[in-house]
Parts: structure tokens; sequence; C-alpha cells
């Protein structure tokens, strides 16, 4: 993977192929698996710290990357979970960064402490959840999230963030901001309600559980319907690149709802508490004829047509390209502009 490594832990020249799900080229300078706060501190005081751009990785599995990166990166690998404090309401279960989420989430209902399960099977790190605020089944992380602990990327300060600091949105944080981008989050605290009740209101989960009471189901039951839709759904990017939803579902207004659904009065659309109105991405992007569909080696999924998929030697341009068509073709058709999900490096 590296041609030579520093006494802090840089190695040099390494591929990135294998840190992305989307299994996309590009060679860092330089990268450093980060498996300690002293050891973080150590690698920011290292010349090569100053020198190019910055990226920390979890997972890898959203991002998109554009090729080699000329700066630091840092592999996020930090480990531990506890149960941090509990009261008559709430267990705080804290997780450090570099935990993989959906083990988190097993262990979490494991030990009897219920609430993540709708999240389950999302890929990734704990430490990257908040970024995007993770969403799935009817649950956002914003509603389970107590608070996290950063480190300044600039001056290495720590920080405590609680849950308005974070600014959660949907699919959104202060950490997508330019500002909230320079903080490496090494630990999170979720706070989970001990009076448990399961969330099935998602159309698919509630399928999954037709005919049945839902007061008598349990944890451990909506986590495994969880991971069966997915695994039926979305495809496994250890077979074929992805970054799952590579878009996110458009927001609009009433009047721009009430234009579209007299084209398309099937038009899926969820209204939000603000009044405003959310789309499937996915409809739209079907209703152009893309899914399954491709553009050289990239491609909407034939299950999903949100998520595009690496065929085999995609380049970030490739993705890119694809990308681009599909937003021009849901942009002229319905009068919509989509926004990609991930982040580009
Ligand atoms: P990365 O891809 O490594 O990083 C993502 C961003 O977070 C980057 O900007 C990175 O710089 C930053 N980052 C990572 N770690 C840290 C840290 N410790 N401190 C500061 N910044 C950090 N998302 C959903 O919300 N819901 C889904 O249902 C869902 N399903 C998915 C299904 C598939 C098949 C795939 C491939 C992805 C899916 N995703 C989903 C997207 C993705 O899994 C999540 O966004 C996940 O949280 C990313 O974690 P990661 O560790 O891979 O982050
Ligand atoms: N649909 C189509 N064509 C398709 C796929 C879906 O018309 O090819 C329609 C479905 O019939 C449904 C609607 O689109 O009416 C929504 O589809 P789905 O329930 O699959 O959810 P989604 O909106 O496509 C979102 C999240 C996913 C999350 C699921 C489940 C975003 C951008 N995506 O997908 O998150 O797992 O809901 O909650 O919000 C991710 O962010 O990476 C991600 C996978």
């Amino acid at each position: 993977m590296s041609s030579s490594a520093s006494c802090a832990g840089w190695r040099h020249d390494v591929d990135l192929q294998g840190f992305n799900t989307f299994g996309l080229p590009g060679r860092a300078a330089r990268l450093a698996v980060v498996t300690g706060i002293g050891q973080l501190a150590q690698l920011m005081r290292t010349p090569e710290w100053s020198d190019g751009p910055r990226l920390i990785l979890g997972g890898g599995s959203n991002v998109v990357l554009g090729g080699d990166f000329p700066g630091s990166v840092l592999k996020i690998e930090l480990r531990g979970r506890d149960l941090a404090a509990e009261d008559a309401d709430n267990r705080y279960v804290r997780a450090a960064a570099g935990e993989n989420w959906n083990d988190f989430v097993g262990w979490t209902v494991a030990c009897g402490w219920p609430g993540l399960e709708n999240l389950a099977l999302i890929p990734g790190t704990v430490g990257a959840a908040p970024i995007q605020n993770i969403g799935a089944y009817g649950l956002e992380l914003a509603e389970r999230f107590h608070c996290l602990r950063a480190v300044s990327l600039d001056d290495l300060s720590e920080r405590t963030f609680d849950r308005d600091a974070c600014r959660f949105g949907y699919r959104d944080s202060v950490f997508k901001s330019e500002a909230g981008a320079r903080w490496l989050i090494t630990e999170v605290v979720f706070r989970l309600p001990r009076r448990w009740q399961p969330q099935l209101c998602y159309a698919d989960l509630a399928r999954e559980f037709e005919g049945q009471e839902w007061g008598g189901v349990q944890p451990a039951q909506v986590m495994e319907a969880v991971i069966a839709i997915r695994r039926r759904k979305l495809p496994d990017p250890a077979c074929l690149g992805n970054a799952g939803s590579f878009f996110k579902n458009p927001v609009v207004d009433p009047a721009t709802l009430a234009r579209l659904l007299a084209e398309a009065p099937d038009l899926p659309h969820y209204p939000q508490p603000d009044g405003s109105v959310k789309l499937a991405a996915a409809w739209l992007i079907d209703r152009c004829g893309w899914k399954g569909r491709r553009l050289g080696p990239v491609g909407c999924h034939e299950r999903q047509a949100l998520v595009l998929v690496n065929h085999g030697g995609a380049t970030g341009a490739d993705v890119r390209r694809a990308a681009a068509a599909i937003e021009h073709d849901v942009q002229a058709r319905f009068g919509v502009r989509l926004e990609p999900e991930p982040t580009f490096v």
C-alpha cells in the first residue's frame, strides 16, 4: 500500500481505491491510520500536516474521489464503546469515531439498549454518522443524538457539540459547512430512551410487519427487517461500487408540488412539518428512463435508480459525467434541481 512510513505514522503515495466504497481510483500524497488521540496530536504537529489539503476518512462510503489527493489523509480507526451514563428516562451510550456503525447498532440492541435499530446496515463509521445526520426507515440520527467530541484541525483544541450546535437537517449538519469541516469528530454519545416503541411508519418497514400486533414487536425484529429490506434493495459495495443514494430527495414548496402533480398525479411526495414537501429523487430519475441505464462505466442501479454504481473501471470524472446527465434530464423534464449527497474530494 505504501512506499515508506514516518515515525508519526504517515505512509506516502497511498492507493485510495480500497478506501472508498465506489472503488474510484486515486492516490494520496500521504495517509495515516489514526488509532489514538495522542497519535492524532503527534500527526498534526508534523510538517507534513501543513503541506497541502486535508481529508478525514471513515469507511469512505459517502465520498466521490476525483483522482489523486495532493495532501494528508487521516483514516479514523479510533475504537471503544460503553454505557457512559444512565438516568430514570435514558441511557447515554458512547462510541469512538472509528467504530463500525452497523456493529455499534447491533451491539446496542444485543445489550438491551434499543433505539438505533432503524439505522442498521448503513455503511461507515460512528464518527461520520453525524456529518450528514444519517437517516433511514423513518429515523434520523439527530433523534437519538446527545453530544459529540471533536478536535480542531487548526489548533488541536477540543470541543463538545450538543444537538443544537450540530445544526442537524435532512442529510445536513454544521460539519458540512466550511467552518464545521475544520473539526475531526472523535466520539459520539447517543441518548437512548428507556421507554421503547417500534418505529414502523416507513411504508416498506410497515409491510414487513403486516398482520402482526405492533405492540409485540421486539427491537431485534425491527433490526432484522431493516437489514432484510436493505439487502433486497441496495447493492452491496463489496460487489458493486457505490455510495448509497447519490442525490438528496429534493424539497420543494407547495406551488411547485401542485405544478408537478398536474403533470404526474402519481408522483410520490411527503409533506414536511414546515409546510415544504419532499419528493422521491429515485422516482424522478426512474421516470426519466435512467433506472438500470449506463453512461460509460457508471449507471443507475437496476433496483434503485437513486444509487449510482461503478460497473468497473470508473473514475471520479465518469461519476460526475453520469451525475450531470441525470441532473440535466430531471431538470428538463420536471424543472427540479437534484443536489448530490456525497462529499466530492
Ligand atoms: P466517509 O465516506 O469516510 O466520510 C463522509 C464525510 O464525512 C467526508 O466528508 C469525511 O471527510 C467526513 N468524516 C468522516 N469521518 C469523520 C470524522 N471522524 N470527523 C469529521 N469528519 C469525518 N446514508 C444515510 O444517511 N442513510 C442510508 O440509508 C445510507 N445507506 C447507504 C447505503 C450504501 C450501500 C452506501 C454505500 C452508503 C449509504 N449511506 C447512507 C451513506 C453513508 O453510509 C453514510 O453517509 C455514512 O455515515 C458515511 O460513513 P463513512 O465512515 O463511510 O464516511
Ligand atoms: N422509487 C422509484 N424508483 C426506484 C426506486 C424508488 O420510483 O428505482 C420510488 C419508490 O417507489 C418510493 C420512493 O421512490 O415511492 C422512495 O424510495 P425508497 O423508499 O427506496 O427511498 P429513497 O427515497 O430512494 C431514502 C434515503 C435512503 C434510505 C431510504 C430508506 C435519501 C437521499 N435516501 O431513499 O438513504 O436508506 O430512504 O429510508 O434520503 C443514503 O442516504 O445513502 C440512503 C441510501
